[in-house]
């Protein structure tokens, strides 16, 4: 019997394959195309503490094999996610996986610990809550902020020790490509106490509009996603899993069942999917199904056998 269940920090998920942050909404959309239950789990949309409107013109534009995004961390605040989005989530029957971002050190910690208690009143209360916090660490979208804390491990280390000590949720943290040393990065944030990495986010871009003779976005870089990353953002992966002893999610330009395994063989336990999520609107079922279509026709009994192979 085939079995795709992976486990990150003692939450099972019932195959590794998860929608990842701002690619995916709430679910609420996708949910109109197909069962979200099938999936591993859903990474909600970057919040913070107070609701934000995002960047001003040009927020997307699609590139050679990827695309490049400056949307700025809109959405409608914590508190907003709390009272009308997680009820919703949680009934997906997919794991949840809160995403949080955040200007400044302040806004993480106020922003976890608002998160976490809410979610202790609601198990006290027999019902169910966020399952993991995803620390954004890394977005590259928001002037102040956002990636400055990605970059640089001991600026890094002050975000994760502090949002650590608010909160009991199991904590992943999201690395950033930009990193100065994405393995100091991670192994920071194992020694801070994380309960997983994930990586990549998006690479640092630029688009130039000639005929107006200036970037095109707004904050003059963008954020680089899609098959374009995937190379870089594997041989990320593989030497982070080589370096720790926590579970590591892969993400970067999935768009295939070949894409995942290749994340897994370098030692991902789970991996997300991005930018494949616009350009096929029904990308979760169809990678789930076919991953175990892969596992069976491969005669692969449960993804420890190849996990870390490479
Ligand atoms: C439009 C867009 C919005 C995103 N918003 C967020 C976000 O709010 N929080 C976050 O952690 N990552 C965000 N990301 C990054 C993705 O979650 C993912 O890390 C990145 O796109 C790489 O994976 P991919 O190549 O499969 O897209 C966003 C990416 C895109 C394309």
């Amino acid at each position: 019997m085939t079995s795709l269940i992976c486990n990150l920090a003692g939450v099972a998920l019932r195959n590794p394959i998860i929608m990842a942050s701002g690619t995916f909404g709430f679910g609420r959309e996708y949910g109109e195309l197909y069962d979200l239950s099938i999936l591993g789990g859903i990474a909600s949309k970057g919040l913070t503490l107070h609701p934000r409107s995002g960047n001003t013109g040009c927020r997307v534009q699609e590139t050679p094999s990827g695309m490049m995004n400056s949307v700025g961390l809109e959405n409608p605040g914590i508190t907003s996610f709390l009272e009308n989005e997680l009820d919703h989530m949680v009934a997906s029957g997919a794991v949840v996986i809160a995403n949080l971002g955040g200007a400044h050190l302040e806004e993480y910690v106020t922003g976890a610990a608002q998160i976490s208690e809410s979610c202790d009143l609601r198990q006290r209360q027999g019902q169910k809550a966020v399952d993991l916090l995803e620390l954004n660490i890394s977005c590259p979208n928001v002037k102040e902020g956002g990636i400055q804390f990605g970059v640089d491990t001991e600026v890094a280390r002050q975000i994760v020790r502090e949002v650590r000590q608010v909160t009991r949720i199991p904590l992943i943290v999201k690395l950033s490509p930009n990193a100065q040393d994405i393995v100091a990065m991670a192994y920071m944030c194992e020694q801070e106490g994380a309960d997983a990495v994930s990586l990549v986010n998006t690479f640092s871009a630029m688009k130039i509009d000639i005929a107006q003779r200036r970037s095109a976005f707004q904050n003059t870089y963008a954020g680089l996603s899609g098959p374009a990353i995937k190379p870089i953002a594997l041989r990320m992966v593989h030497q982070v899993s080589q370096a720790l002893s926590i579970p590591v999610i892969g993400m970067g330009g999935i768009s295939s069942v070949e894409d995942m395994i290749e994340y897994i063989m370098a030692g991902a336990e789970a991996v997300q999917i991005g930018t494949y999520n616009f350009v096929n609107l029904h990308a979760g079922e169809e990678l789930v199904s076919g991953l175990t279509a892969w596992m069976e026709k491969e005669k692969v009994q449960s993804l420890d056998e190849i996990r870390g192979i490479v």
